[in-house]
């Protein structure tokens, strides 16, 4: 007798880069009627409305069936907290599968819980590697794949990184890149929405910059040589700085606010929802980032960005997208001549499987299993 009953899955998001990748996925289980049976559980590790319910309500995600709570903490306090508060919501529903995206500490947490309950685990964005250990996000990926029976990959070097670690072939399964998805989607909203008109910079003519990596803000040398080359940068071109929780409270740790906005240059806002940060991704002259999210979304935008960072675990952003990799030093010279170079879509394809239906493939293959 075939088995019709729907295949139960319980979703896992818990900071800012998780939502625009649920988004998508929950939308695609849902849609194939009467399949799957979702629940959703928040972690709790970001919890400002501008970091969380911003991107609930842009995207249109319910609202998750558990909150965790854990907020903020060392990385070995939330990961336990994410542990010990993870563990009976999961033994309450007993899902099929475990469905977690990205790298974050939440994405970690919860696939350790599963796996020592012998709950399949699928990992949506499986097999990125920047190779660099002291970077939080990497050891995330390490373990979550480590542990994870289904990695569902957007890119061939992500496939080859996981082969290379001895994944058998039956793990590995390329469906794309489900931001993608959630960016072809909403694009039209996002323009719509004249982030950088209602900010009063000129399209084109202007800098997006996030910063947040623990590696470019946690070290006061490291963020007083940023915000010198911005203010430097601010001379030539506005700069348009929505600022992360983490960034700010170092800025002020470090007084330097008032060197930053001194000149007037540099427009530092509160943290942007999704659309916003589209808006001004689109529409700039150069995007200047640490952000995995948005080394992509500039890809598949075609806008040039520079990866304030030593290395990347998303390289086809490079070697078939619009990104670099930069440093403090080199900054002033290769935005002058990033700035210069927007490429068409004719001139640069995106990658294979950035196709808007990276979501539809997750769902196939959890139907398959
Ligand atoms: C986390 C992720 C990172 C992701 C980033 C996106 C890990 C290891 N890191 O880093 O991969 O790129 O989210 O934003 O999982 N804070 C608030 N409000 C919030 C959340 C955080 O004020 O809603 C502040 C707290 O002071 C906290 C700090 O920001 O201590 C850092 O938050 P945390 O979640 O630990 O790491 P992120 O730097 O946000």
């Amino acid at each position: 007798m075939v088995d019709t009953s729907p295949v139960k899955v319980l979703h896992v998001v818990g900071a800012r880069p998780n939502f625009m990748k649920v988004a998508p996925v929950m939308r695609a289980m849902a849609s194939r009627e009467g399949r799957f049976d979702q629940r959703l559980v928040h972690t709790g590790q970001h919890y400002d409305e501008a970091m969380s319910q911003v991107f609930f309500d842009e995207l249109g995600i319910a609202a998750p069936d558990d909150n965790l709570e854990v907020g903020s903490g060392s990385h070995a306090a939330q990961t336990a907290e994410i542990l010990l508060r993870f563990e009976p919501v999961l033994l309450a529903f007993r899902p099929d599968w475990l469905v977690v995206v990205g790298d974050v500490n939440s994405t970690m947490a919860a696939t350790l819980v599963a796996s020592k309950l012998g709950v399949r685990t699928a990992h949506v964005e499986a097999g990125l590697r920047s190779f660099d250990r002291g970077m939080p996000e990497e050891i995330n990926r390490l373990v979550t794949d480590a542990l994870a029976d289904l990695l569902l990959t957007p890119s061939p070097d992500a496939d080859a990184n996981l082969r290379r670690e001895g994944v058998p072939e039956s793990r590995i399964r390329r469906v794309g890149n489900v931001m993608i998805d959630t960016l072809s989607r909403n694009l039209e909203r996002a323009r719509a929405r004249q982030t950088p008109q209602r900010l009063g910079v000129e399209p084109r003519r202007y800098v997006y910059v996030t910063l947040h990596r623990p590696s470019n803000v946690d070290e006061r040398g490291s963020l007083a040589a940023i915000v010198d080359c911005l203010v430097e940068l601010s001379r030539r071109a506005p700069v348009v700085f929505p600022v992360h929780p983490r960034t700010r409270q170092r800025l002020a740790d470090f007084s330097l606010v008032e060197t930053l906005t001194a000149g007037g240059g540099v427009r530092l806002i509160e943290p942007v929802g999704y659309l916003d940060s589209i808006s001004l991704a689109e529409a700039a002259a150069c995007v200047l980032t640490d952000s995995g999210g948005l080394q992509e979304e500039t890809t598949f935008l075609r806008v040039p960005c520079l990866t304030l960072r030593p290395n990347t675990e998303r390289p086809i952003t490079i070697t078939e997208g619009s990104n670099r990799l930069t440093t403090v030093d080199r900054l002033r010279g290769d935005l002058a001549e990033s700035m210069s170079r927007r490429l068409s879509a004719e001139e640069l394809p995106c990658p294979a499987l950035w196709d808007g239906k990276a979501s539809e493939r997750v769902a196939d293959a959890l139907l398959e299993r």
